[in-house]
């Protein structure tokens, strides 16, 4: 999760990409956005004040980690677990710390919270 520099230019920043209101995420949701004219899924994850956003995919077969559309959190709501073998992954940096990929690292969307709304940057 990065954070905006306030005071920056906004003609020489990154297009932004809104994925969707911070209030409405409850643990996590999964979202599919266009990106540089490229369609891909995303689950974000929110922690207090705060989302992480990585892009729907294992980093060892490419399925997608939710059991459920948007449920991709272990029980304890600790870590981000593949429904299909139940590795484990941090939220804080999408790393993997149990199951087939361990050592991997989920692949990390740049994104920001302003005023309440979550984007992707680029
Ligand atoms: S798809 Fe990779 S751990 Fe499940």
């Amino acid at each position: 999760m990065v954070k905006n520099p306030k005071g920056s230019d906004p003609e020489k920043s990154a297009p932004l990409t809104p994925l969707c209101a911070l209030d409405d995420i409850e643990g996590s949701t999964g979202i599919v956005a266009e990106v540089a004219g490229v369609r891909r899924a995303f689950m974000v994850i929110r922690r207090d004040d705060a989302a992480f956003v990585y892009v729907n995919s294992c980093p060892h077969i490419g399925s997608p980690l939710d059991f459920r559309p948007g449920q991709f959190l272990n029980l304890e709501r600790t870590h981000i677990l593949c429904s299909t073998h139940g590795a484990l992954f941090r939220i804080e940096d999408g790393y993997c710390i149990s199951g087939p990929c361990a050592g991997d690292r989920l692949e990390a969307a740049e994104a920001i919270v302003e005023d309440g709304m979550v984007y992707l940057i680029g």
